[in-house]
């Protein structure tokens, strides 16, 4: 076989395996064996750019390239289906479609109404061309590149099963509840705001406008609308579905044929129950008549499809007494107060406490303390106070006062200009703001000393052992052995994972130092760029802004941070202590001035290395990447979809054009 063969050929067992994994759940090879063939398929690609191919498995990983979204006109317009909560509008619905049919024999096709974001696929010659969210119904947002990193979507469809030259096919992209945990979890850590449902969740997601960051968040999409004109005008909506399924779309399993109203009722009572124990949120039932015929024959309104209607099940929402108010203090001294209910069992579980979110929220409740409150778990993960039965406050109730000091220092609260939060702004000697940085200190993501936890950290600070975390690298074994020495072997193992952390590399200590706003991944860009923490600590707003993904909140905090003394100092004693204060220059082994006094724009979206990357490398060999195409730019490294006017511009000044391959031979880094 040679090496095209080869290409090929990995490709189509890489999108089986993908296939079997995301679509149908049931793996065939090893996440090891996977991960060997997608790298040789990448390997022999980068070997044969000529055989780039935008849908191959290895395009699946996403870039990190800013795009703005192309707006794209729906072929057809995205209609949406007229909603009901009720049993006998349901009843009504089925009685309008057999009048409607005058008579004939009909069936409906009762399908999941799933709770996502809506996506328009078009494929043509087996090949994924577009995807479009749903817009305003008219227009949408082109978001192909992101959904392509979806990995239950496929990219091509499986040959010779009989899919039509051209078509489009709708569905739901959704997060799956663990992944939506997953994600609240290290947001929670990073004390970034929590999505309050995976619908919020995959939205923010899929617009995002990093590629890279979709591919990280574990989308997962099923499809329930097929419509193109070489669809069969006689054929039904169920079984073209089964078919799609062959192709290679994900299909719910749980779609049924119903002859009769009952058997509508029926599976509605059903999936009322059974869809707590599916993997992704669902809001209700889709009922749509079978036949496109019959579907054709009665037509729209002017906003939904008078053969089709969706039932909403009723978010559970239960009543119970509220006792007291308190509030909680995060890293930030931002202050949340917390609702402290009588249990209640709620979706499955006993609910006694909810947030309150911010003072404005317990106002426009007018929230008393001893008042019923009702709380629902919709499709929210976090129960929510949604309303007060009024008819049961009483008139010795006492309205909820917001505090106006912190509870755990007693500081007078702050509520900056345009914020809905009250925080604390004594974070010198506030206890949950000092213990809440140590804990963030020494994280997983951060430093990583996993020989330490939120209670030996509560009890050094109590013990007056530290008060911040360079104070950790001071500590000896005896001071924590316990007075008999009983605990020296212990004590011997948190000391050696706090002296480990020297070796955590440089982006991490800069997420460690909790600094607001820079979560995980800014912290490596920035890392990245100013390669030292002297030269992030005097970094100007403008360098700042010029980092991808800062923009002028977290550009300010991070000067903010490094202008306060405190914080200058903490960085001093980290540094004597022999916490990573740089970047490992092994990186810069190999520099070079192949570029030297070049002067480079780079556009579009490449396949081998992010565009932080291709910056790097431009410095690396001595030249110097510039963000807008003029007289005196060299030449333009160009991935894919480079935009037209940049191309245009290129053209008329005659600039060159170098693909990414050409430019990596230029710098000898293929
Ligand atoms: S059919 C013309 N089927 O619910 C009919 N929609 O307002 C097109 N949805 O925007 C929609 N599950 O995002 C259909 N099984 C399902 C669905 C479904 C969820 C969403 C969809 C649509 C909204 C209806």
């Amino acid at each position: 076989m040679d090496s095209r063969e080869q290409i090929i050929e990995l490709r189509r067992e890489l999108e089986q395996h993908n296939h079997n994994y995301y679509v149908l759940n049931q793996p065939t090879i090893s996440d090891f064996e996977f991960d060997e063939k997608m790298r040789l398929l990448q390997e022999l690609e980068a070997k044969h750019p000529e055989m780039f191919d935008p849908n191959s498995p290895t395009q699946r990983v996403g870039s990190d390239i800013n795009h703005e979204f192309k707006q794209v006109e729906h072929r057809y317009p995205m209609l949406s289906l007229s909603n009901t909560y009720s049993p006998a509008e349901v009843k009504e619905f089925y009685e309008r479609v057999r009048s409607g049919l005058e008579g004939e024999d009909f069936e409906i096709c009762a399908e999941l109404k799933y709770d996502g974001l809506s996506i328009s696929l078009t494929y043509i010659d087996g090949q994924l061309t577009q995807a479009v969210t749903r817009g305003d119904g008219v227009r949408g947002d082109d978001v192909t590149a992101n959904v392509r990193t979806i990995r239950s979507i496929p990219l091509r469809l499986k040959e010779g099963s009989g899919y039509p030259h051209e078509f489009e096919i709708r569905g739901e992209i959704l997060m799956p509840w663990t992944s939506f945990e997953a994600l609240n979890r290290e947001r929670e850590a990073n004390e970034e705001p929590l999505f309050a449902n995976p619908r919020n969740a995959a939205s923010g997601t899929l617009k995002s406008q990093k590629s890279q960051l979709v591919a990280s968040r574990k989308l997962d999409a099923y499809l329930y609308y097929l419509l193109g004109d070489e669809i069969p005008q006689d054929s039904c909506h169920y079984e073209n579905l089964q078919r799609c399924r062959q192709w290679g779309f994900k299909i719910s399993e749980g779609m049924r044929k119903c002859k009769t109203f009952d058997e509508v009722m029926d599976y509605i009572s059903y999936w009322d129950e059974e869809r707590k124990h599916l993997p992704v949120a669902t809001d209700g039932i889709v009922l749509k008549v079978n036949s496109l015929r019959q579907q054709r024959h009665l037509g729209y309104t002017a906003k939904s499809p008078r053969w089709a209607i969706a039932y909403k099940f009723k978010a559970e929402r239960v009543s119970t007494v509220l006792n007291e108010v308190t509030y909680q203090v995060g890293r930030t001294g931002a202050v949340t107060p917390v609702a402290n209910m009588d249990p209640v069992l709620l979706a499955g579980t006993m609910v006694k406490r909810a947030t309150l979110n911010n003072e404005d929220f317990i106002r426009s409740f007018d929230l008393h303390l001893g008042d019923t409150v009702f709380v629902e778990k919709g499709g929210e993960i976090i129960p929510k106070v949604v309303g007060v039965d009024l008819d049961k406050r009483t008139s010795d109730m006492r309205p909820v006062e917001f505090i106006s000091v912190c509870p755990e220092c007693g500081t007078p609260l702050v509520r900056y200009e345009g914020e809905a939060v009250h925080y604390c702004p004594n974070d010198t000697t506030c206890p949950p703001q000092i213990k809440g940085r140590i804990e963030h200190f020494i994280s997983r993501k951060a430093m990583n000393i996993d020989s330490l936890g939120p209670e030996t950290v509560d009890e050094y600070y109590r013990q007056g052992l530290i008060h911040d975390a360079a104070d950790l690298y001071k500590i000896g074994e005896m001071d924590i052995c316990g007075a008999d020495g009983k605990r020296i072997k212990s004590a011997r193992k948190i000391v050696k994972g706090i002296h480990d952390s020297l070796q955590v590399p440089f982006e991490r200590v800069v997420f460690a130092l909790g600094i607001r706003f820079v979560g995980e991944t800014t912290a490596k860009l920035l890392a990245r760029r100013f390669k030292s923490m002297d030269a992030l600590a005097s970094a100007s707003l403008e360098q700042l802004l010029d980092v991808e993904g800062v923009g002028q909140v977290i550009a300010e905090s991070i000067i903010r941070f490094f202008h306060d003394e405190r914080n200058r100092s903490l960085v001093e004693r980290l540094r004597l202590a022999g916490v990573t204060m740089e970047i490992d220059d092994t990186a810069q082994e190999g520099a070079t001035d192949r570029l030297n006094g070049l002067s480079i724009v780079i556009s579009g979206v490449f396949s081998r290395h992010s565009r932080d990357e291709y910056k790097a490398l431009i410095e690396k060999h001595g030249g110097k990447n510039v963000g807008s195409i003029s007289k005196s730019t060299s030449f333009i490294l160009a991935g894919d979809n480079m935009g037209p006017a940049k191309l245009e511009k290129a053209n008329k000044l005659g600039i060159k054009i170098i693909n990414e391959d050409e430019f990596l031979q230029m710098i000898d880094e293929m």
